[in-house]
């Protein structure tokens, strides 16, 4: 299996998603801000799989404090929480794990604990995070894997696979349940400009796999709905508002558009994690912007003339309507979503 992210003695290990597939290294980020640059220069990236990096940063933070009193670990604790949480603001799994990690901060500082049984505990939670992940890929994956035909073509976009979570995956999770259900499963890989993470790392962790999967630029989306070579999409998401509207890599919203006008179903797979009831709907979901260069260059070549007016939003939102189901860690929900979402966290 990929080790997407580990917590190792000697810091956090992760696989470096910039260099793939031309290069398989596993850097060790050392302090939590080490961490917080890898999660801003998308060394990591994939809404969970930065959930569990924010976890064990901050975990890494508290264990190299030198405090003396947990009040001292609070506060440098809640450096590492501030400067994790300012990475990126898309993904919410980012917040989540913040989130989680300052609960169990407070309750095992509150019942008295030592500073090291503070350390430890915050370490704890982290590995937690990470195993409860990959359990909860695989929830999410048999479920989805029931909604498909036995012989099924499947569209992706981005990467939502073991490099976007701590294994298995979301989307590509969905693909490998059904073929352990032994479903004949074909994955088109859209190549998604600008980071190229479906050329680059969907094809790469599918193939690696031995599941079958063709690449196609992003621009031949449509064509190959509209041609009957497609069945169905499973897309990731970065957060999901109360209505259902999905945010997610830059161009599912196309994909999603396209889907609809040829009748094909269009599915989002993401764990509980990645729901945010807090936004009422997808207008309230903050989109990150991306240096230029993602879009200017390509691996370090200027391709677009010198000085040229760029935009480089990463994200896009999805409107529920166009989602035929959301596939969970807990269960499939469908429209009316408002309902459905809510039941899931009961
Ligand atoms: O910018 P990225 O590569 O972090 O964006 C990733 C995506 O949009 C994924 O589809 C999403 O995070 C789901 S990953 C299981």
């Amino acid at each position: 299996m990929i080790k997407t992210i580990e917590w190792t003695d000697e810091g956090v290990v992760m696989i470096d998603q910039r260099r793939l597939p031309s290069e398989e290294l596993y850097p060790v980020f050392t302090t939590y801000d080490e961490v917080a640059v890898a999660i801003e220069e998308m060394v990591i990236r994939g809404a969970p799989a930065i959930g569990v990096a924010a976890a064990m940063g901050i975990a890494l933070g508290a264990k190299q404090s030198a405090a003396s009193t947990p009040d001292e670990l609070e506060s440098d604790f809640n450096q590492a929480c501030d400067r994790i949480a300012k990475t990126r603001p898309t993904a919410v799994n980012l917040f989540w794990a913040v989130k989680r990690m300052g609960e169990v901060f407070r309750a095992v500082k509150q019942s008295g604990a030592s500073i090291e049984a503070i350390q430890n505990r915050l370490i704890k939670e982290a590995l937690n995070i990470h195993e409860e992940d990959i359990e909860s890929n695989k929830r999410m994956g048999r479920y989805g894997a029931q909604l498909l035909p036995q012989d099924v073509t499947i569209l992706t976009h981005c990467n939502a696979g073991a490099l976007a979570t701590a294994g298995y995956g979301t989307a590509l999770g969905v693909v490998r349940a059904a073929v352990e259900a032994g479903k004949t499963v074909n994955v088109i890989a859209d190549e998604t400009r600008p980071f190229l993470q479906g050329a680059r790392l969907t094809a790469w962790e599918l193939a690696k796999d031995d599941i079958p999967v063709t690449l196609i630029t992003d621009n031949m989306a449509g064509h190959f709905m509209k041609s009957g070579q497609i069945n169905c999409v499973v897309v990731g998401a970065d957060r999901i508002a109360a209505n259902g509207d999905v945010a997610n890599k830059i161009g599912t919203y196309m994909v999603a558009l396209a889907a609809h006008a040829n009748n094909i179903p269009f599915y989002v797979a993401a764990p509980l994690s990645t729901i945010d009831l807090e936004l009422k709907s997808g207008d309230e979901i903050p989109i990150e912007n991306r240096v230029i260069t993602e879009v200017t260059h390509i691996r370090g070549q200027q391709i677009s003339p010198d000085g040229i007016q760029v935009a480089n939003p990463a994200f896009d939102v999805t409107p529920h309507r166009y989602i035929a189901a959301i596939i969970t860690d807990a269960g499939v929900a469908r429209a009316p979503y408002e309902e459905s979402l809510k039941a899931l966290f009961k």
